[in-house]
């Protein structure tokens, strides 16, 4: 059987960030950077990979920067080559999105992912898409939604990105409820948000990537407040898995859960560790640190 291909990502960026106050004061938070590239160019890169070709980001006030971010910059460009400065100049351009490539739609009062999702329900239009979320940075040599795009199109449906986290985290997460499981495709019966310990059926939690049928919108636009007294984009699942599969993926690769301090200060040590011109420094400053804890 064959499955349409998947050409179009929505990019839920409409978060105020406050963990990271005072960064994220005037700035969005997607826009925080992990060694010398926002998260949302990450996100966006891993979807180009993956096959994108139209990218819709839900916004709200304060985020323009994110649509500077991926737009032409003339005044710096044309100063880049004035000054021979070639090389930079591609890093700049690589950012930019192709005219019309790019919409940009606002959530005007934030009710959760699941409402941020169902805004971009027109720009969508009837066809499965992907979401990505930014916050949720993965470092793997096949990049995730690749990763998932293979799945998706041996088994169709619904796919989501999970990996198995600490019984005390499950709280954190959207959950599946295990019906089959082959180690890397795990089909759910059922997926529950941020259950309390104790109460998760199972360690199976859905990191931010996803491939969704059209009639998640549907679903979302009836459905009441859940966790958090927000609209959950979770809650709509178990009404999606009685008409179709809902998988998760297994997927090689570390993820770093840049919403938190810790998640993302790991991440920058990460990606640097993959820098060739930043690499030793970064050893020879963890080394420091490492000794001047010892003496302590
Ligand atoms: C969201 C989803 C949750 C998922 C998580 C992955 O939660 O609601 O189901 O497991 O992203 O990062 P949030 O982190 O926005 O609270």
């Amino acid at each position: 059987m064959t499955f349409p291909p998947i050409r179009t990502a929505v990019f839920p960026v409409a978060g105020l960030g406050t963990r990271f106050l005072p960064a994220t004061k005037a700035s969005p938070k997607e826009m925080l950077v992990v060694v010398d590239k926002p998260l949302i160019q990450y996100a966006v890169e891993e979807a180009c990979t993956a096959g994108i070709e139209k990218f819709i980001f839900v916004t709200s006030h304060g985020k323009a920067a994110i649509e500077d971010h991926f737009d032409a910059n003339p005044s710096l460009e044309e100063m880049l080559a004035r000054r021979g400065k070639t090389a930079e100049l591609a890093i700049v351009r690589s950012a930019q999105l192709a005219p019309g490539q790019a919409v940009f739609i606002r959530q005007q009062v934030p009710l959760g992912l699941g409402h941020a999702v169902w805004c971009a329900r027109h720009m969508v239009g009837n066809q499965p898409f992907a979401l990505l979320l930014a916050d949720d940075l993965i470092l793997a040599q096949k990049p995730c939604l690749s990763q998932m795009m293979e799945a998706y199109h041996q088994l169709g449906g619904n796919v989501a990105a999970v990996m198995d986290v600490p019984p005390e985290q499950v709280d954190r997460y959207g959950i599946l409820d295990v019906l089959k499981d082959d180690g890397v495709h795990v089909q759910a019966k059922d997926v529950i948000e941020k259950p309390v310990l104790g109460k998760a059926p199972s360690h199976t939690a859905i990191v931010g990537r996803y491939i969704l049928q059209p009639e998640i919108f549907q679903i979302l636009g009836q459905q009441q407040t859940g966790t958090g007294g927000e609209i959950q984009l979770t809650d709509a699942f178990p009404a999606l898995i009685k008409d179709m599969p809902f998988h998760g993926v297994r997927f090689t690769g570390k993820r770093f859960d840049c919403g938190l301090k810790e998640g993302w200060l790991e991440a920058n040590l990460a990606f640097a560790s993959t820098r060739p011109d930043l690499k030793e420094h970064l050893l020879s400053v963890i080394e420091k640190y490492y000794e001047v804890r010892a003496q302590q």
